[in-house]
């Protein structure tokens, strides 16, 4: 059963097949899945029913899992539903049972719905970010990508100019006071202080620039806060038009794979009653975007 990788979308994501994470893959598997990470952007594995530790062991055939210097999100780590090195994206607390609606935990993880890219907040963003669908809700739910070199291609030169070198800031609480949650306790607000990405990023390995754009970032550096936010406004309705965008529609036992350098992608609506249980494995980045070189 040879891997094969399919392209779903006219410009990025690849549906993956002959291949069952659960188990140790060749040498030629892995080398063949981060080929297709670096064209397609976005993976999809279908009927790949994994145990945390085996969506761990599968990771790690791609990197280092991110390890946050800083917190991530507001729950405690006494709070948690799930072991180490497993990301709990689900709409359950650590008992199992549905987070409820008027939850600050709850209001929190609705950031996610906005454009965003993973750990944008953080000074060496993500690389990969795995997501398993152990149960999916039975309406919407969906899983929106966007690809960011191709929208980075379709700027204008002019544009292209302007933005090669400015920096944005990046911060959980901007991305939080999108959705008006903004009732964060002074730690909370210390530890999510905004750190400095490029707008423009060049893939470490594959050298095409994309935008690294995010809800997370609120401010351009030597630009009015106004001027900053329609501007990344723009460039995001920009970067999110329909030929860009791919929409997976989750089945159970899915697992998709993002490239976080060159994608943006958003969580959408499903009915908060029943039970998402989604887990993310994350593969930290290598170098704070500010450092890269110019190309
Ligand atoms: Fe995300």
């Amino acid at each position: 059963m040879a891997l094969t990788i399919k392209q779903i979308h006219p410009v990025f994501v690849g549906e993956v097949s002959g291949v069952d994470l659960t188990r140790p893959l060749s040498r030629e598997d892995v080398a063949a899945i981060a080929d297709g990470m670096n064209r397609h952007a976005v993976l999809v594995f279908h009927g790949q029913d994994i145990t945390d530790a085996q969506q761990i062991a599968f990771s790690l055939n791609f990197g280092e899992l991110e390890v946050k210097a800083r917190p991530g999100n507001i729950r405690k780590a006494s709070e948690s539903r799930l072991g180490a090195g497993i990301g709990d994206l689900s709409n359950l607390d650590k008992n199992g049972k549905i987070i409820s609606g008027d939850d600050r935990q709850w209001f929190f993880k609705l950031g996610d719905r906005l454009w965003h890219s993973d750990s944008s907040y953080a000074e060496v963003p993500a690389k990969h970010s795995l997501l398993s669908a152990r149960v999916v809700p039975s309406w919407g739910g969906n899983t929106d990508f966007a690809d960011m070199r191709a929208a980075y291609d379709a700027l204008d030169q002019r544009t292209k100019e302007e933005i090669e070198d400015l920096v944005c800031e990046h911060s959980l609480i901007h991305s939080r006071a999108a959705v008006g949650f903004t009732d964060l306790t002074p730690e909370e607000i210390a530890s999510f202080r905004p750190v400095r990405q490029r707008l423009v990023r060049v893939h470490p390995e594959t050298g095409r620039k994309s935008l690294f754009l995010s809800a997370h970032a609120g401010a351009i550096e030597g630009w009015t806060i106004p001027e900053a936010r329609s501007f990344l406004r723009d460039l995001t309705e920009h970067a999110t038009q329909r030929e860009f965008v791919h929409s997976h529609v989750w089945r159970q036992h899915d697992l998709v794979m993002w490239d976080n350098r060159a994608t943006m992608h958003r969580a959408r609506r499903f009915d908060r009653n029943e039970v998402r249980d989604m887990r993310r494995t994350t593969l930290a980045g290598n170098a704070p975007t500010i450092e890269q070189l110019a190309a």
